[in-house]
């Protein structure tokens, strides 16, 4: 039986530290830490993850400022917002709401965020830094991952580390901040053959798939550390993740829950991003 690694435990030690240090800031520099939150139309699970962020903001002691626009918004209305938050000296970050409605264009807005503000790590002048390892800002889901995993005590150097799936916000950044640790990594997608194959091979197994119940025990290898980054929702309205988790947590040594595993962690690092730009804008770092 695996133990279950308790995302929401380290997020919670995440967030305290984050909040020690701004209220350090707040006392020893007078410096206030603001984040400033867009969301575009009524999509419910991104209006979950907007609650979510807001009350964390206020758990650590930032501002936080919502800005719910209706479905209908043009993209240069969503630019326009965009430049004034860039101005805007009270917000230290930008995070604007994924997924937007279809006839916005998401590169050009994540584009118009100044690189200084992108708390969630997604300008390409930031993704490059992740790229080259000379980043500041955190890619928050993954980053989060890599928090999970140093709690374990495994270390990541010379394992084999397969991410299923290869998109820009998960897939992607995991891959390379695993090989920064010096993992060997694979990535695998929907074109990969023999996956069950290559994932056997995993010392360390982070599905990102977006498919419920993917990854399944005869998939898993013998004492494998086990990240579930898959947060779905079933007909009968349960969260499930990429995961099976029932099979998959008797062969691993590690697992992660759906909820209380990944999830917690994206919003604590976003939380850690958001103080990191705040000293950076303030000169501090
Ligand atoms: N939608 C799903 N995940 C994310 C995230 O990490 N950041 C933003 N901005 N939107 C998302």
């Amino acid at each position: 039986m695996a133990q279950i690694i308790n995302g929401k435990e380290v997020s919670a030690s995440v967030k305290a530290a984050v909040a020690a240090e701004t209220a350090q800031l707040r006392e020893e520099k007078g410096l206030k830490v603001g984040l400033a939150v867009v969301i575009v139309g009524d999509n419910p699970a991104s209006r979950v993850y907007v609650n979510n962020k807001k009350k964390a903001c206020e758990e650590v002691g930032f501002q936080s400022f919502e800005y719910a626009l209706d479905e209908n918004t043009t993209e240069e209305q969503l630019r326009d917002l965009v430049d004034v938050l860039n101005r805007d000296s009270r917000v230290n970050g930008i995070l604007v709401q994924l997924p937007l409605p279809k006839h916005i264009n998401e590169t050009a807005i994540i584009n118009a965020i100044s690189p200084e503000k992108d708390v969630d790590a997604f300008h390409p002048s930031n993704v490059g830094k992740i790229m080259i390892g000379e980043y500041s800002f955190l890619p928050c889901t993954p980053a989060g991952v890599m928090e999970l995993i140093a709690s374990t005590g495994v270390e990541i150097a010379g394992k084999s580390c397969v991410v299923i799936g290869r998109s820009n916000i998960v897939g992607k950044p995991m891959a390379m901040l695993l090989l920064h640790k010096s993992g060997t990594v694979t990535i695998c997608h929907s074109k990969t053959q023999n996956l069950k194959e290559i994932c056997l091979g995993a010392d360390i197994l982070v599905a990102a798939v977006g498919k419920p119940n993917f990854v399944t025990g005869d998939m898993v290898k013998e004492g494998a550390v086990v990240l579930d980054v898959g947060i779905n929702r079933l007909e009968n309205g349960k969260l499930c993740g990429d995961v099976e988790f029932e099979s998959a947590e008797k062969k691993a040594s590690y697992i992660t829950p759906v909820p209380g595993g990944v999830g917690p962690m994206t919003i604590s690092m976003l939380m850690k991003n958001t103080l990191t730009a705040a000293k950076q804008q303030a000169g501090l770092i």
